[in-house]
């Protein structure tokens, strides 16, 4: 008996000591994730429940390895945090500091992203290519960028600094900074604080050449019936 309370008590210091240095080097991503997060209520319950603060761990080990060239065990490493978060991150993907998924299931960052600081992402948002091309082909992110749950960022674009993607958009152009994207494919609703004049949708604007063509048909029409009156 005793002996069984040796083992569950070195368990729980080695337990206790992982949580400890997690805290440490990961301090400023949990305290990123307990600020963009309402629900969180405790640093425990991030480090052992946030899937997307896993994801990130695991990433900063791949890309250390991606880093030294170590290219198989980064994939790895990278699978791993798939399988056990549903988050896909390729280690050769550039992340800055205090990045935060929230729920994290389905997303999928590609190989050549960069992505700024105090970014936050949402469920399902993929950040990938638009096809077969070689060399950059995903995303950059700016600074302090939020993108909704669901949205695509497809090619090799850039997103400016402060922008919010809206969620389920489908981005596939530059959007410049302070920007904020709803839609397919993405247009810009709001720019450095003002709405934009997004009425002009060219799907529901009147045809001219039709307008002329049913006022000439009125007006053939009024005079067959006056002709018949006289
Ligand atoms: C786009 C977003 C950032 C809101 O921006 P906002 O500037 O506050 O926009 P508003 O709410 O004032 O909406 C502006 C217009 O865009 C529309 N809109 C807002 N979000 C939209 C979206 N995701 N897709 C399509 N249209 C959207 C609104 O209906 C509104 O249309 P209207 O001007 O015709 O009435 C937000 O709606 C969003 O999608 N956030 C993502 C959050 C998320 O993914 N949460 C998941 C939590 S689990």
């Amino acid at each position: 008996m005793s002996y069984f309370l040796i083992v569950l008590a070195a368990l729980l210091a080695v337990f206790a000591l992982k949580l400890a240095l997690l805290s440490v080097l990961f301090r400023e991503d949990i305290r990123a994730a307990q600020k963009r997060d309402p629900a969180a209520k405790s640093f425990l319950e991030i480090v052992l429940l946030y899937p997307g603060l896993h994801a990130l761990i695991y990433y900063r080990v791949a890309h250390a390895l991606y880093k030294a060239r170590l290219f198989f065990p980064a994939r790895l490493i990278s699978q791993l945090a798939r399988f056990a978060t549903g988050i896909e991150i390729h280690p050769g993907a550039v992340i800055g500091r205090r990045f935060f998924i929230d729920h994290g299931m389905g997303v999928v960052i590609g190989e050549t992203t960069v992505i700024g600081d105090d970014v936050l992402l949402y469920q399902g948002t993929t950040l990938g290519g638009t096809g077969i091309v070689t060399g950059k082909r995903h995303p950059t992110i700016g600074n302090s960028v939020v993108i909704g749950a669901g949205a695509k960022v497809l090619g090799n674009i850039m997103i400016g600094d402060n922008s919010y993607i809206g969620a389920n958009a489908v981005v596939v152009k530059d959007v410049p900074p302070n920007s904020t994207v709803v839609g397919i494919p993405g247009k810009i609703t709001k720019q450095d604080g003002r709405k934009m004049d997004t009425d002009l949708d060219h799907a529901r604007m009147l045809d001219p050449i039709m307008q002329a063509i049913e006022e000439i048909q009125d007006k053939i029409e009024k005079l067959e019936e006056n002709s018949r009156k006289v």
